[in-house]
């Protein structure tokens, strides 16, 4: 299974993407974990823009999700909701609705911050948004509260319980990437 890693960061020390580098390493035997990398450079959103001709960016973006078995999201949470550029970049790929490459793929999200819980909120709106798309969202969350002391100098989970709860997690997108397999959604 080959997982498409998406950070909702573009900061460089970002606690979220020090997420999926976690989760890169407690994956399911034989699955494996990418981390998506162009999220800055997708141009805002607009209808305008859309009726031109795509953005490389975005090209790119929607390339990288079709390659993929499934899809796991770390997002920050600003102000109780998912980043701009996150759901920017989300916008574009709904577009046209019927080349969505989301529509039918297996899709999890975790979400990490500096307070008390966790990114909760914007881990819900997210789940919202991939399931506007069609997506298979696994139905669990993952907070990572306090991030800026979550973290091992090796990258690991310092939380047993937290590590446990994101093994868990992958474990269920593995499966639902298994039954997508077998029963796919049309695009
Ligand atoms: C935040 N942060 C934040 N945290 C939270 O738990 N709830 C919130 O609503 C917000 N709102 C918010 C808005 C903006 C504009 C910023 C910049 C930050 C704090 C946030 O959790 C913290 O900066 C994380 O470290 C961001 O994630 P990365 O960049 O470390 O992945």
């Amino acid at each position: 299974m080959r997982v498409l890693g998406i950070s909702g960061s573009l900061r460089r020390g970002s606690h979220n993407t020090s997420l999926l580098r976690a989760a890169a390493t407690a994956l399911p035997p034989a699955a494996s974990l990418d981390l998506y990398r162009g999220l800055a450079e997708i141009p805002p959103y607009s209808e305008d823009a859309e009726a031109l001709e795509e953005p490389a960016a975005a090209a790119r973006l929607k390339q990288a999700l079709r390659a993929a078995d499934a899809v796991l999201f770390a997002t920050p949470e600003y102000n109780h909701s998912i980043p701009g550029q996150l759901k920017n970049a989300i916008d574009w790929v709904s577009r046209p609705v019927a080349g969505n490459p989301l529509a039918g793929k297996p899709v999890a999200v975790v979400g990490a911050s500096t307070g008390t819980f966790g990114a909760v909120w914007a881990q819900a709106d997210l789940r919202r948004v991939l399931g506007a798309l069609r997506a298979r969202v696994v139905d669990r969350e993952l907070p990572v509260p306090y991030a800026a002391e979550a973290f091992a100098a090796d990258g690991s989970l310092r939380d047993r319980e937290t590590a446990a709860e994101l093994a868990a997690l992958l474990a269920d997108l593995a499966a639902e990437a298994s039954a997508a397999e077998l029963t796919p959604a049309a695009a």
